[in-house]
């Protein structure tokens, strides 16, 4: 008998997968609340609630720079909830870095110093630029050194970030505050006059844990399992802001920045999110939906429309329950941030009806097609609690090549949690690529998934299939989980392109 079927027969959380034996070892060394409920096995771990605060604090804006710039990782405080608290930054007093602002063609120079204690790097997610460029997990600046960051920005439009990834320590980095912005204009978004200047907010959403003094990072087990998640939201680096907003539309840039935590974002009036653009730049067309699922990585670029309301009205973006999100995941509502109206203006911005043109690549130009199952929790180990989560059944390991694939092929890539019980937003380095379909779970593509992606989620139950124009970047990339604590756990492989 397959172990799966044993599993599934004896009731204990279907999609999991224990070697004889590590299974009590791992329930000896867990507590109760960690990994368990009261139906038994809770393998996907607990949700963490999010506390509200007051929406008493202003939104804000990073402060833009150009592609010739220094970052220096540091030790540093922020005033995130009206204490000055320790965190990590790439500028002093910065829990977020500058937004590093730069059209097509740019050739970008960043020279980043690493004064933390510890190996860092920087990883530019969302751009395709060389592999020694990339902030592989091995490519790593030691404690002290510096590294120039020199490439050709050679992609559309679109809101890309950046973030820490060494081998094992990304989750951790990120949490505590090393992220930013990097945004990428071209003519072709320029020609559309969308809502500019202070009409146009990025919105860095993250959770945080927060203790009078700094940011906790200490995963248990349970939290390796769900992804680490904090009981305060931050936007821009501060928990709970506000906006003051003039009537008319906005166009918010945002993303999830958060180690492992899903919102539904809507707005507390209902009102439409107009859909302009996902992680890879702008749609096709604008799509309007009343809630739309971000997850860790993803971007998403939207229009608001605040015409009509009367000054004083305040308007929420609010994260909504949700399905499917497994055990930890889409349980409560909360409020993220405050829109205050607090000018009434005159709006003669119209939606464009037609954005970008973009061609659905055809599945048949694929040349291969490769499946991962990325339903980890594979206990093999025993009492060693790291790599449980997997993809294909194997850990991360930086001196083995998982995938070599042509330079210029197009291949269709599958993620199947059709056996899992978490949530994956699975990100691949190097490319963007096209979502073709969903199997399972939610059945279908959501209003963001058109267009060009780079980080696609994999709820439970779900079958993704993307398809992938591989260029002409040779060298190693890697692609994981982009649930922080997923992939620092062992969740990532590499390909190589040649
Ligand atoms: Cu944003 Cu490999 O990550
Ligand atoms: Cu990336
Ligand atoms: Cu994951």
């Amino acid at each position: 008998m397959k172990r799966r079927n044993f599993i599934r027969n004896t009731g204990i959380g279907t999609g999991s997968i224990f070697a004889g034996g590590s299974f009590f070892s791992l329930l000896a060394s867990c507590t109760k609340g960690d990994m368990m409920n009261n139906n038994g096995m809770n393998m996907g771990g607990q949700p963490f609630p999010i506390t509200e605060g007051n929406f008493s604090r202003l939104l804000p804006i990073p402060n833009t720079v150009t592609g010739n710039v220094s970052l220096t990782a540091q030790a540093t405080t922020s005033n995130v909830n009206g204490n000055n608290i320790s965190v990590l930054g790439y500028q002093a007093n910065g829990i977020l870095g500058p937004t590093i602002r730069v059209n097509n063609g740019t050739n970008a120079n960043i020279s980043f110093q690493n004064n933390l204690s510890e190996k860092s790097n920087i990883h530019w997610h969302g751009l395709k630029i060389p592999a020694n460029m990339d902030g592989h997990p091995e490519d790593i600046v030691n404690p002290g050194s510096s590294f120039n960051y020199q490439f050709t920005v050679n992609q559309r439009a679109g809101l890309n970030w950046y973030h820490p990834h060494p081998d094992g320590a990304t989750a951790r980095q990120a949490f505590q505050g090393l992220a930013g912005l990097f945004m990428v204009n071209d003519s072709e978004e320029a020609a559309l006059n969308l809502p500019s200047g202070n009409f146009e907010l990025p919105l860095v959403i993250q959770d945080k844990r927060l203790t009078s003094s700094g940011i906790t990072y200490n995963p248990s087990m349970g939290e390796v399992m769900s992804g680490y998640m904090g009981e305060t939201i931050i936007v821009n680096g501060v928990a709970f802001p506000f906006a003051e907003v003039a009537s008319r539309f906005y166009r918010l840039r945002i993303l999830n920045g958060s180690n492992a935590r899903i919102y539904n974002l809507a707005f507390s009036n209902n009102t439409d999110i107009i859909i302009i653009g996902n992680d890879g730049g702008l749609l096709k067309n604008p799509i309007a939906v009343k809630n739309i699922l971000l997850a860790p990585g993803e971007r998403l670029d939207v229009l608001v429309n605040f015409a009509g309301a009367t000054i004083g009205t305040e308007i929420f973006l609010e994260s909504r329950v949700f399905d499917n999100g497994g055990s930890a995941q889409g349980k409560q509502g909360f409020k993220i941030m405050k829109f205050k109206v607090t000018q009434s203006v005159n709006n003669s911005f119209t939606v464009p009806v037609s954005l970008s043109s973009i061609n659905a690549i055809p599945p048949s130009s694929s040349s291969k097609t490769r499946t991962f199952v990325i339903n980890a929790m594979q206990m093999s180990n025993g009492m060693n609690m790291t790599g449980i989560h997997r993809i294909n059944d194997k850990v991360y390991d930086s001196s083995r090549i998982d995938e070599r694939v042509a330079a210029n092929a197009t291949e269709i890539w599958v993620f199947d949690n059709s056996q899992g019980d978490e949530p994956h937003p699975m990100h691949l380095h190097g490319v963007h690529f096209q979502v073709l379909e969903r199997k399972g779970g939610r059945a279908k593509l959501t209003a963001s998934e058109s267009g060009w992606k780079d980080t696609v989620l994999v709820l439970p139950r779900e079958t993704v299939k993307i398809i992938i124009p591989f260029a002409t970047l040779e060298g190693v990339f890697v692609f994981h989980c982009h649930n922080l604590e997923h992939e620092d756990d062992g969740m990532m492989l590499q390909y190589q392109l040649a």
